[in-house]
């Protein structure tokens, strides 16, 4: 099928259709990151700019490399390194970068809804990077890879996600992912961590970790994002928090045998995620880092329209 949105701003507006298109193209791409010679000229000609508003590892990275391994030209810009330092607005400063002419803006900021306001006034196309606690679009489509990879089909897995459900634009995106896919997602957190009525959107709520993991076949960890709790403290204390949330190898017994382990990082070990399950057998989180770059270049080959791949 053809992919015909602008713009990748969330996943709630993609159909099932539109991720599996993304997924497979994943899929292709990845194979590219295996060659020696790790780079296409699919893009050549093009222009990226990577406007990173908040810290970012592994997305930024991935996304500069992935535009390197299709030769699109790219230009890296962070908040300190901007004018916003001096008083400019967010869209004077993306009126200005649109006016040299970009095929694609990637921002990451922490405001939620900011890709959405710049996609309204610029004429590139706009890629989500994470807004605030609201989506991480890429994010759940490399998670939705991995699981692939390792399990084949999405539809009838059990899908736990646990931590700070509240704060995660990881576990949102997410949900809307497995969901479309029709995976069966159990979330556990603390009540503090927990966004009212989202039963809602499909899944089944647990206030503890036992009863979500058990049985699942693949078990996210998210980090609990104190940034966004604007001070307020939802938690007795991290040791609290690790004994009766932490995934550690005694509780992954409660799992499928062949389940898997992700977390999309940053991990902080001995809080939400024991190391020695970070780096075990069932742990697959350096390979969510790897289909990063291979949806990502996905992501850019679609949105910067489609020339053949090379
Ligand atoms: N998973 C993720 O978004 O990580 P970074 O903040 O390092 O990009």
């Amino acid at each position: 099928m053809r992919f015909t949105k602008r713009h990748l701003l969330d996943i709630e507006s993609l159909s099932a259709n539109e991720i599996g298109t993304l997924l497979n193209l994943a899929d292709s791409f990845l194979e590219i990151s295996r060659r020696p010679i790790k780079k296409v000229p699919t893009l050549r000609g093009r222009t990226v700019i990577n406007l990173f508003m908040e810290p970012s590892t592994r997305t930024r990275s991935s996304f500069e490399i992935a535009e390197k391994r299709l030769s699109a030209d790219s230009l890296n810009f962070s908040a300190s390194a901007s004018a916003t330092t001096k008083g400019e607005t967010l869209l004077d400063t993306v009126r200005n970068l649109q006016a040299m002419a970009p095929q694609i803006i990637v921002i990451r900021h922490a405001c939620a809804g900011s890709p959405h306001f710049i996609a309204r006034h610029v004429d590139s196309a706009v890629i989500n990077a994470g807004d605030g606690s609201h989506a991480h679009p890429t994010q759940a489509l490399l998670d939705c890879a991995t699981i692939r990879a390792h399990k084949g089909e999405l539809a009838g897995l059990k899908v736990a996600i646990v931590g700070d459900i509240a704060h995660s634009r990881v576990a949102r995106s997410n949900i809307w992912a497995l969901t479309k896919l029709r995976a069966d997602v159990h979330l556990a957190g603390p009540r503090t961590m927990m966004p009212l009525g989202v039963e809602r959107l499909g899944v089944t709520v647990h206030h503890r970790l036992e009863s979500a993991i058990e049985g699942a076949d693949v078990v996210m960890m998210l980090r609990i994002q104190k940034e966004r709790m604007g001070g307020e403290c939802l938690f007795p204390s991290l040791r609290e928090y690790s004994q009766t949330f932490g995934l550690t190898r005694e509780r992954l017994k409660l799992t499928d045998e062949r389940a898997i382990v992700m977390h999309p990082g940053p991990m902080n070990r001995g809080v939400e995620i024991a190391p020695d399950v970070a780096d075990g057998p069932r742990s697959v989180i350096l390979e969510q880092v790897t289909y990063g770059v291979a949806v990502r270049m996905a992501v850019l080959y679609l949105l910067a329209g489609s020339p053949p791949v090379e």
